[in-house]
């Protein structure tokens, strides 16, 4: 959450400053705000997305080689003009912007104002830039030789929570420096230019060689060159990466907007995914990421899955599919319930981490509990060189490419791609899976993306249905078994873009609650393909419409009898039944796209979320 991008260079700063923040802004959009020339550091910012700021800035000089900028997501304080970031500390010594929490922020900051200290905003990052020029100057009149560097390293020794920071200060005018703890930062080596950022888009159009920060660096950074220390100023080796990212995959493309690119990009995402690891000729199927842990999987008592919102539930997906294929005992978890109570794991214990940005603060935490108490921990990620594979002993990377639109989509299909392979290879392994039912289910998975892009042939049916719903401020979404995650899914991706109120329920249990709610103004999405528990589900539809309410059913090719219950129908393929979510969300994702369009929401950008979740 906030995103972070810093420049020193031969460039004009302005330029890789906002068309950065314009890339980050999915980490947040209440406040943006830049800062140039490392002197006597010029400050812009206002309440409002990056174009509002450029604006407001539209015929000023604009001019610098040195500055840094910031999107914002409000943790401390409202999003006001006053909150925004970068702030300046009371003498004007440090300019800083932050991502992240100082937790104790509030007796940081009792303790500044007895020393004088007064505040413009309400934000815990004033707090940390008004500590460090304390630090700072209470030392020098002390007579003590300390730097800029050394204050703010003092200074974050005092500090609890997390930040990634840039601190630009009057006294080292071509230098900036940043720092990080448990916040992600990357550094971009050009020639004789550097990056800073959040992630690396917006550094992949001038560079592709890239430092990511670990937790406790300390970066200082002028033209001369970058000098790496860490909290203690012991000096660190840079790990310089390559990153293989291109321009156009975090471009529009001509959709009107990125969550509509993204789930048009389903079949190309789930192909990427298990190219490689899935061959369908052979029906060989090899996941070389955990190839070290492999036995310990697959001898393992009991799977945990941790992950936040529609990772989770892509974890939900899981759990059918590691009980069915491999016959072991797997639980689910919100990583931020597991995080927070004191779950019993066990020393060989397998928790599966799932995250799309890998940043997820809740989730990073359970990991580290998880390995603290001897579990096994793999990832399911896609940003490559984020936090979660970086903390976790072995994973899959799922290969979806950049996700941009805050509404998860072509994430949540790669994560069960990968569970789905992951689980076959166990089963297989652990003769959970005889050789016909593996090579089968190789079969149905090679063959999803096509039957995805028979799906979205059809969004334009999709979109009439839209038309008749959009106005409800209410709906239900039904499934059982492997489609009841696909219900929870699709409520969600409806609320959070269309700010209709939606639940998501395993049908069964709709006539203990729910159905109370039902007349003819509730909609209800019904996930009724074919499977075995098809007859119960039909069931649940008359029920439905004996209470007159307004059925859309998603259901297999050809089906009949659903067709003359339902208001209205979406047809997809067939398919085997543990690979139906694969299929049936994507009708669920159009559906809540064209809502929120027709209600003139901000699709790829709602109200009160961001991509990255680094807050607990
Ligand atoms: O990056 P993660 O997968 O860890 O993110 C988890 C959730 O924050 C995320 O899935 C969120 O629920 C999405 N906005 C859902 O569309």
């Amino acid at each position: 959450m906030c995103g972070i991008v810093g420049y020193i260079g031969q460039r004009q700063a302005y330029d890789v400053l906002i068309k950065g923040l314009k890339r980050l802004e999915y980490r947040g959009y209440d406040s943006a705000g830049i800062s140039l020339g490392g002197g006597n550091s010029r400050i812009y910012k206002c309440k409002g997305k990056v174009s509002d700021l450029e604006d407001q800035l539209a015929g000023q000089d604009v001019s610098g080689r040195i500055g840094m900028g910031h999107t914002r997501w409000a943790t401390h304080g409202e999003p006001t003009d006053n909150n925004a970031h970068p702030h300046k500390s009371m003498n004007g010594r440090f300019v800083i912007i932050h991502n992240g929490i100082i937790e104790n922020y509030s007796k940081l900051k009792t303790g500044l104002e007895a020393e004088g200290y007064k505040f413009e905003s309400e934000t815990d990052t004033e707090v940390l830039a008004n500590l460090i020029e304390y630090v700072y100057l209470k030392n020098q009149n002390n007579g003590d030789s300390v730097s800029p560097e050394d204050a703010i390293r003092l200074a974050l020794n005092m500090v609890e929570g997390a930040y990634g920071l840039v601190i630009m200060c009057s006294d080292i005018p071509k230098t900036l420096i940043a720092a990080r703890k448990g916040s992600p930062l990357v550094i971009g080596i050009g020639s004789g230019e550097y990056f800073i950022a959040s992630d690396a888009t917006p550094i992949i159009e001038y560079t592709n060689s890239v430092i990511y920060l670990n937790d406790d660096d300390i970066a200082i950074i002028n033209t001369d060159g970058l000098n790496l220390t860490n909290l203690k100023n012991v000096k660190q080796k840079p790990n310089i990466k390559k990153i293989d990212l291109k321009l156009d995959e975090i471009e529009k493309n001509g959709f009107d907007h990125y969550m509509l690119k993204e789930i048009y990009e389903q079949p190309r995402a789930i192909r990427d995914t298990y190219r490689g690891r899935l061959n369908f000729e052979s029906k060989f199927l090899r996941l070389g990421g955990l190839h070290n842990v492999f036995d310990e999987i697959k001898d393992a008592k009991r799977i945990m899955i941790i992950a936040c919102g529609t990772s989770w539930h892509a974890g939900l997906v899981g759990e059918y599919l590691f009980e069915e294929f491999t016959r072991i005992p797997t639980e689910v978890e919100y990583a931020s319930e597991f995080r927070y109570r004191k779950p019993v794991i066990n020393k060989g214990d397998i928790v599966i981490a799932i995250s799309q940005s890998g940043e997820t603060a809740d989730t990073l935490a359970a990991i580290q509990l998880a390995k603290k108490a001897g579990a096994i921990v793999l990832g399911i990620c896609n940003v490559v060189g984020a936090s979660i594979p970086r903390e976790t002993v072995a994973g899959v990377y799922t290969h979806a490419g950049p996700e941009i639109g805050v509404a998860s989509t072509k994430a949540f299909t790669a994560q069960v791609t990968v569970l789905t392979m992951m689980a076959m290879a166990i089963g297989y392994a652990n003769k959970g899976l005889s050789a016909d039912e593996f090579t089968s289910l190789v079969d149905e998975l090679y063959a999803i993306p096509e039957k995805i892009e028979k799906i979205l042939e059809k969004a334009g049916c999709v979109k009439e249905i839209a038309g008749k719903i959009k106005d409800s401020s209410n709906s239900l979404y039904l499934g059982r078994g492997y489609l009841f995650p696909v219900a929870l899914e699709g409520a969600l991706k409806l609320k959070e873009i269309s700010y209709i109120h939606a639940e998501g329920y395993p049908a069964a249990e709709m006539k203990h609650g729910p159905i109370a709610l039902i007349d003819e103004k509730m909609p209800v999405i019904v996930l009724a393909t074919k499977d075995h528990s098809y007859d119960k589900i039909v069931s649940n539809i008359q029920e439905v419409k004996a209470r007159k309410g307004l059925i859309i059913a998603i259901v297999t090719e050809g089906d009949t009898t659903i067709k003359e219950m339902a208001d209205y129908v979406i047809e997809v393929p067939h398919s085997d039944f543990a690979l139906a979510p694969l299929l049936t969300v994507v009708p669920l994702q159009l559906l809540s796209y064209y809502i929120a369009v027709m209600r003139g929401c901000n699709v790829d950008q709602p109200r009160n979320l961001a991509k990255s979740v680094t807050v607990e």
